[in-house]
């Protein structure tokens, strides 16, 4: 059994005068994630992310398809006590303090009054927010500790599935790679974690699989080294030189098709479509008095496969 299983899901919002235009913010999204995966939920802006979390949080409904989490349809509700969550833009009561808040959830879930306040405590230092802060009202934070609050109050209950909708926004570096470790650490502790990003780097480094969204629809979704095998197949190498002018390389690499001359700081990068042109550009550029550097196959990063060229979210009227 998937840990969270997405099946067909669309979700039309309504839009313009009276409502009478829609746009379709997903289509047909079909997902599974397996228990203790780090699975990264990535797409540019207005891709569908938070639409399709949101689904999942039972925070709105689907116009169709489903989705379960834990084996449970998200509609029921007992599901939820297992499950953690930090929303895209979090926002707390601001006059609580970051310790009262968490306490305040921790009561939730049903933890006494001294386990609340070690709850609390505990959580707090588990995202790195600086004890002189603890006390403080959360409308005197910045959005990077309120990020950390955010995502503090997501673990209060032990959760078994989190959700985290862009959990690096607003971070500095020193805070996403505390992030980058807290997740890590919910992976160690067989905790399944779904969240959404497009920070390419941050995906890279965590994630086992990643699915990539594109205008509400699936574009790619794999584990990360098969995708970006599947990218190198693509064959081109790059030969990195130096000493010749730039012009001169062009104008000899011009006998080898699909060859690509461009400048760097220090010489002259030779793209060639396959293995088999590289003696021949390399000939070429020795005669114009180039050095050799290093060749090395072109590898397309996620970056590639994020950018491609999909459609922007449909409208279905
Ligand atoms: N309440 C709403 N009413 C109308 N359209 C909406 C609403 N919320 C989202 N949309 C539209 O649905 C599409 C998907 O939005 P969504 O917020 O899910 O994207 P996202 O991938 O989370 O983007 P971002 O990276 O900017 O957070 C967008 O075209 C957006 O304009
Ligand atoms: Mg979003």
């Amino acid at each position: 059994m998937s840990v969270i299983e997405i099946t067909g899901l669309t979700k039309d919002y309504p839009t313009g005068f009276l409502h009478l235009k829609r746009v379709r913010a997903l289509d047909g999204l079909s997902l599974a994630v397996e228990a203790g995966e780090i699975f990264g939920f990535l797409g540019g802006n207005g891709a569908g992310k938070t639409t399709a979390i949101k689904i999942l949080m039972r925070l709105m409904t689907p116009t169709s398809g489903r989705a379960r989490i834990l084996g449970h349809d998200v509609a029921d509700v007992a599901v939820h006590a297992r499950l953690g969550y930090l929303p895209e833009q979090p926002y707390f009561y601001d006059y609580l303090t970051a310790r009262e808040l968490l306490e305040y959830c921790a009561e939730l879930f049903g933890y006494r009054p001294t386990a609340r306040r070690a709850r609390a405590a505990d959580l707090l230092r588990r995202v790195h927010l600086d004890e002189a802060a603890w006390d403080r009202q959360l409308r005197k934070f910045s959005k990077g500790m309120l990020q950390r609050v955010g995502l503090a109050q997501a673990l209060v209950n032990d959760p078994e599935v989190v959700l985290l909708d862009e959990p690096m926004s607003g971070l500095d570096p020193i805070g996403r790679r505390q992030v980058r470790d807290l997740i890590a650490g919910l992976r160690a502790a067989g905790v399944t974690v779904f969240f959404s990003s497009h920070i390419i780097a941050d995906i890279e480094v965590l994630c086992d699989r990643v699915a990539i969204l594109r205008g509400g629809r699936l574009a790619h979704v794999g584990r990360l080294d098969e995708l970006r095998q599947r990218m190198d197949s693509a064959g081109r190498l790059e030969i990195t030189v130096i000493g010749a002018p730039v012009p001169a390389l062009a104008d000899a690499l011009r006998k080898v098709d699909g060859a690509r001359v461009a400048g760097t700081p220090a010489g002259a990068r030779i793209d060639v479509p396959s293995e088999r042109d590289v003696d021949a550009a390399l000939a070429l550029a020795r005669g114009c008095g180039a050095r050799l550097v290093a060749v090395q196959p072109i590898r397309q990063s996620l970056e590639d496969l994020f950018v491609g060229d999909g459609p922007r979210a449909q409208h279905a009227d």
